[in-house]
């Protein structure tokens, strides 16, 4: 059986950017944010309106966006997966909304582009043909479970909506700040690459 760790208030989504909006005015931690999850989530009704499905990927659904935060709604189909990537070194938040998601934490050990990370504004450019990459651990991600979180130390994951669950999935994840791009492996072929990250509601 699982068990809850927290409960949090459904509130009108005005609202809970509101919140959002106020606590990113001051210093943006990863337990200020943390806790405001566990304390308020957006009432289904209004999440209603961000949902959208397509048969064989995720689908990235904003909620809202500014220069500091972004807030999204990410649908998961049966069997959809993420490829391994970065967050840039960002700050964020996933919390379940239905569902689970299996999140499978990595740690970049070498690469032959080591260079390319020395850019301002951004993780690295990519462009390396021989990576090295530790698998640390899994977590499984239910509603009401612990929040999965990327910060500066743990910024490189895939997502997985495993298929034997049978059951599709739904996610609001608030990232700081917002990132247009991230760095995508591909362990098999040794390589890596940036991809440019778009919703799928504009
Ligand atoms: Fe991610």
């Amino acid at each position: 059986m699982e068990t809850a760790v927290y409960s949090a208030t459904p509130v009108p989504v005005e609202q809970f950017i509101d919140g959002i909006r106020e606590l990113a005015q001051g210093l943006i931690t990863k337990q200020k944010i943390y806790e405001y999850l566990c304390a308020y989530e957006i009432r289904d009704e209004d999440l209603a309106h961000y949902q959208q499905w397509l048969p064989d990927r995720h689908t990235r659904n904003k909620i809202f966006r500014n220069e500091l935060i972004e807030v999204m709604l990410i649908c998961w189909p049966v069997g959809a997966v993420t490829p391994l990537h970065t967050h840039n070194g960002q700050l964020g938040w996933m919390t379940m909304i239905e569902g689970r998601l299996m999140v499978e934490n990595y740690r970049k050990i070498e690469c032959n582009r080591p260079e390319n990370q020395q850019v301002v504004g951004m993780d690295c450019l990519a462009g390396a043909t021989r990576i090295e990459m530790k698998h640390l651990d899994t977590e499984l991600c239910v509603p009401g479970g612990p929040l999965n979180t990327v910060d500066k130390t743990q910024t490189i994951h895939r997502i997985k909506n495993l298929p034997e669950w049978n059951e599709r999935a739904m996610s609001v994840h608030v990232y700081s700040r917002p990132i247009d791009s991230c760095v995508v492996f591909d362990l098999e072929a040794q390589r890596c690459f940036r991809r440019d990250l778009k919703y799928d509601n504009e």
